[in-house]
């Protein structure tokens, strides 16, 4: 496993970090399979952990306590995010900070993630949703600074809506944050554009997300995917978003060199951007783990492969399904 930088605070973070949204809420989760897979994760280098209250109600947040007590030798780092508090992904313009992050709502789920997860202070608490005009009013980001002085956290970061990199353009550029968590993969290249180059400028760690498209870019999906009831995938992978997104990986499927698996080729396409500092797939099986770890030592693709897959860019617009 190979490290960076995370921006200002650092951390030297490893380049495979590890989402946890699925083990926390996502239907076939086993919570034996997530925390062996967990520790298989920590066992092999990786050392950021990306979780949020919202992700089972703390239930993920839980199982990273149990992985951090279990590995007291280990530096790991935690992250978490506070959920706004009208719960609507993403944000939407007319969110005022009281409709999602007052105050005294800010205290109350920080304290609440620290219960769950069973420790004494997160390394990241994140913003959940997030608007730069937020940023006209000071009460959220004043909490954010009292509660980091007071030891409950280490460092602030936003995570930026889906498909909205430049609404976090404002907050890289004020100097108050540490990190930006975004979407960046094969087919959402646009944070290239602004967002880099603002947080490269401002030394702001970055955290690539959703590295497979919420499981597009794995190959496995096809136009008829489903999921169990209850299960948000259905809500996401409407046909309106599921067969597009199917046609244009299989259109990169001709392409995945031999000894190499899609999400391999995914994983180490977004290592070729200097800019992120760690990629945090959702992964909850140890084959997956041992999959994605590996990329790392491989590192990033050859050059006429990644310019190959440049072309593969998919901007897009949120939308009703988006969330
Ligand atoms: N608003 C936000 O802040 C926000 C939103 C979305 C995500 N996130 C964060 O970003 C993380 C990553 O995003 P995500 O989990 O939504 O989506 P993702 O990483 O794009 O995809 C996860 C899916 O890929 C599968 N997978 C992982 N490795 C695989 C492999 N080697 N081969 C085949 N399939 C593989 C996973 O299966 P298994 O789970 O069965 O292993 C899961 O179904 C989240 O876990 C969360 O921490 C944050």
């Amino acid at each position: 496993m190979k490290y960076r930088k995370l921006g200002r605070t650092n951390w030297n973070v490893s380049e495979i970090g590890y989402g946890m949204w699925g083990m926390g809420s996502w239907t076939g989760s086993d919570d034996a399979e997530s925390l062996g897979s967990l520790q298989m994760a920590a066992d092999m280098g990786c050392n950021f952990f990306d979780t949020a209250w919202a992700y089972g109600s703390g239930k993920s947040e839980g199982l990273l306590g149990k992985l951090v007590r279990a590995n007291t030798d280990k530096k790991l780092y935690t992250a978490t995010k506070i959920p706004p508090k009208n719960f609507q992904w993403p944000s939407r313009r007319e969110y005022s900070l009281d409709d999602c992050f007052p105050p005294d709502h800010i205290q109350k789920f920080v304290e609440w993630s620290l219960r769950n997860a069973g420790l004494d202070s997160f390394d990241l608490l994140q913003f959940h949703t997030w608007e730069d005009n937020w940023l006209d009013d000071e009460r959220g980001i004043m909490k954010m600074t009292d509660l980091k002085n007071q030891g409950l956290f280490h460092a602030i970061g936003i995570s930026i809506n889906r498909w909205e990199p430049w609404n976090g353009i404002r907050a890289v550029r004020s100097g108050f944050i540490d990190t930006v968590q975004v979407i960046y993969n094969i087919f959402d290249q646009n944070p290239k554009d602004e967002l880099f180059p603002a947080c490269r400028e401002m030394n702001v760690g970055v955290i690539a997300r959703v590295p497979f498209d919420e499981g597009t870019l794995t190959g496995n999906l096809t136009k008829d995917s489903k999921w169990p009831k209850g299960d948000w995938r259905n809500t996401y992978f409407v046909p309106e978003n599921l067969n597009p997104s199917v046609d244009r990986a299989d259109a990169l499927k001709p392409l995945v060199p031999s000894g190499m698996t899609m999400p391999q080729m995914a994983l180490r396409f977004i290592l070729g951007e200097p800019t992120v500092s760690t990629i945090i797939p959702g992964m909850r099986k140890p084959a997956h783990v041992k999959s994605n770890l590996k990329t790392s030592d491989d590192g990033p693709l050859d050059h006429g492969l990644m310019k190959n897959l440049e072309k593969h860019r998919w901007d897009r617009k949120p939308n009703k399904w988006s969330q």
